[in-house]
């Protein structure tokens, strides 16, 4: 028997620490948050794609009565931004979550669906993506892309 042990590396960051790229994004993902349509969950969330142009993408979750149809505000984003960009890789992507009249104090991470979302959106692009997930005591920064995220990834591969 062998035991195998996965890690995930990821940084605390205070607003200020961020460079100027990267706050631009966190505060686009922060807007994004009022196009949310979540009159179920009243939990806003928002998200913001860097484009490999530069360019920046925003989109938030919205939700539908009969709930599994709702999007979650990471896959609108990653949909969208490959859809009106489809030569664009994304090189980061930021997330926000407002509820209760204020923004959650804990970054809120990405659900499971949206995790495999971008892996295969790294893959179509060859480029790890970096992720900023905001909470107002601090960002947590994953540089090493949807792998720290989620391991043991099901991917095109096993589909060969
Ligand atoms: N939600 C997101 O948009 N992203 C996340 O990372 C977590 C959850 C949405 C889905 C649903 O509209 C609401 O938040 C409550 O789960």
């Amino acid at each position: 028997m062998k035991e195998i042990t996965h890690t995930c590396h990821y940084k605390l960051y205070a607003y200020e620490e961020l460079c100027e790229t990267d706050r631009q994004l966190v505060d686009a993902a922060k807007q994004a948050t009022q196009g949310s349509y979540a009159p179920y969950s009243e939990f806003h969330v928002g998200a913001a794609a860097l484009l490999a142009d530069g360019a920046i993408v925003s989109g938030s979750n919205q939700e539908n009565a009969a709930y599994p149809s709702g999007l979650c505000a990471e896959r609108t984003t990653l949909f969208y931004a490959n859809a009106a960009h489809p030569n664009q890789a994304i090189k980061a992507l930021a997330v926000a979550a407002y509820t209760n009249g204020k923004f959650t104090n804990i970054p809120v991470p990405p659900c499971g669906a949206c995790r495999q979302v971008m892996l295969e959106v790294e893959q179509r692009y060859h480029q790890p993506i970096r992720i900023l997930l905001y909470g107002t005591e601090g960002i947590y920064v994953v540089e090493g892309g949807i792998g720290e995220l989620l391991p043991l990834t099901f991917d095109a591969s096993f589909l060969k």
